[in-house]
């Protein structure tokens, strides 16, 4: 209706000069007659120039004032001939009207107080205000300066319009014929295809930003870092299971039962499932005497181990328990083949949440497996790994953990920040956890930890965890967050 209204209008005009004005006239909104143009404008059936408009419209004490009148003239015949004592009036109009109708009539030398009462000075007014704010509603032109008083008086802003001034384009014509977009069977069978006008392809059309998936930060380093172990052989372990029996995840790594770490304040035990009934026999009795009574050069711990404790299902509170497993299964092969694996996945701590600890985060670890390993191909390949991360400035700190002997911490230099900062932990797995296993002699594991959500946090600068995992992450950070190159 608005494009016939539009190319109508033009056979006999030569310019519709305001578009505004003309979707008034014809009673459709500017929005639909602005998709008509540009629509019209693609195929220069119509030549439209954008035009900004200026007007003025009343605020919404404007309306008031000329429905109702302006509060002086209100004011003004709200007196009686023989004057009335202040406060009835006051009573009588309220006390907005009374005060600003009171000075603008003042002020217009309309009414005189003489002591408690307001008189008339005038026997009639004529209320101008209400007069021009009708006359400005109409769209009429008024004089400058009754504009200023009036937008002092805050009763009418100033409102910028966008719209266009049209004329027939190079392509006119009175009436469009509706491009067929698609050939179909009902085309074919009726034999309408034969008239059919059909739209040209534009090859040219922006396609619409697509709003796809946006990669988490999280994500993105995760997928920077699993990059950085493919590039150095690393095989990735299977880490899908969150919940792990203590047997995997302390025993079997060397981690006597009475261990602070096992408690429940550490670590999530879980109340459904709570037992694991199966695990290696084998391997459980071998584990049970390093326990209690060392072996293979060690002395153990010397108390007596309970497999009701190794029973107890928990959420992994590391991935070594995963690393632990491999190990497992790579002793069982006939033959030793040296190994290289990394794992980036979840797992849960019982701690308490503040602005960098939550009570799950991402651990990332490599783990390498070969014959007469040293610390020093330990540190070499922890330079070589945190390099490819822009960390190249290293130390090391000796460190305690009951499954590796030496341990190390790692720190890295950070230049942003000006100070080291820890970025992982590491060491070479104990003879009393590889040894039972039934992996050779002379075969070493060193290994390293580190979370995934501390480094994202520095390469992002976020401050609090919370605004990184968890229901409080705002979806436009994620979108708008730049990629991540590490190593740059
Ligand atoms: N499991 C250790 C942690 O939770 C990390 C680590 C992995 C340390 C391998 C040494 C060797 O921090």
């Amino acid at each position: 209706m608005a494009e016939e209204a539009v190319l109508g209008f033009l056979q006999t005009n030569d310019q519709i000069s305001d578009s505004h004005q003309f979707a008034a006239s014809v009673g459709v909104g500017h929005t639909e007659l602005e998709n008509v143009i540009k629509s019209l404008k693609g195929f220069e059936i119509v030549d439209a120039q954008e035009i900004t408009r200026e007007s003025w419209v009343l605020t919404e004490e404007g309306k008031k004032y000329m429905v109702n009148g302006s509060p002086e003239a209100l004011f003004f015949s709200a007196i009686p001939p023989e004057g009335i004592s202040r406060n009835i009036l006051k009573e009588k109009l309220g006390i907005e009207t009374f005060d600003i109708g009171s000075k603008a009539a003042a002020k217009n030398k309309w009414i005189a107080f003489e002591k408690d009462l307001v008189k008339r000075k005038v026997e009639s007014v004529e209320d101008e205000v209400k007069n021009l704010l009708t006359r400005i509603n109409n769209g009429e032109v008024v004089s400058d300066q009754v504009i200023n008083d009036l937008k002092r008086r805050k009763l009418i802003v100033k409102q910028t319009w966008k719209g266009y001034s049209l004329k027939r384009g190079p392509k006119y014509v009175s009436k469009r014929k509706k491009a067929a977009t698609d050939l179909t069977r009902e085309h074919i069978v009726s034999g309408d295809w034969k008239n059919l006008e059909f739209k040209e392809y534009n090859v040219n059309a922006e396609a619409p930003a697509i709003q796809v998936g946006y990669l988490h930060s999280l994500l993105e380093v995760h997928e920077e870092i699993q990059n950085i172990f493919l590039q150095m052989g690393f095989e990735e372990m299977p880490t899908n299971n969150f919940v792990e029996s203590s047997f995997w995840n302390f025993d079997a790594l060397f981690q006597p039962q009475q261990h602070p770490a096992r408690d429940s304040h550490d670590t999530f035990f879980l109340e459904t499932a709570d037992r694991t009934k199966d695990l290696p026999e084998d391997y459980l009795e071998k584990v049970k005497r390093v326990h209690e009574f060392g072996g293979y050069g060690s002395k153990g711990y010397g108390y007596d181990w309970k497999r009701d404790e190794a029973e107890k299902n928990l959420l992994r509170t590391h991935t070594t328990a995963v690393s632990t497993r491999m190990l497992f299964a790579l002793a069982q092969q006939e033959t030793f083949t040296p190994k290289r694996y990394y794992s980036i996945d979840r797992v849960f701590r019982n701690e308490a949440v503040d602005r960098t600890h939550l009570a799950e985060f991402h651990q990332i670890e490599g783990v390498i497996c070969d014959r007469g390993l040293t610390l020093g191909d330990l540190i070499g390949v922890l330079e070589d790994f945190f390099s490819r991360l822009g960390m190249s400035k290293l130390r090391f700190k000796p460190a305690y953990n009951p499954y590796t002997e030496p341990s190390m911490e790692i720190f890295s230099y950070h230049d942003g920040l000006q100070k080291w900062v820890e970025v992982g932990n590491s060491g070479m797995f104990r003879p009393e956890m590889l040894l039972p296993m039934g992996l050779p002699e002379d075969v070493n594991v060193i290994a390293w930890g580190l979370s995934l959500e501390r480094p994202t946090m520095i390469l992002y600068g976020i401050s609090n965890i919370r605004d990184l995992f968890g229901p409080k992450v705002d979806f436009n950070l994620i979108k708008n967050n730049p990629i991540c190159r590490l190593g740059i």
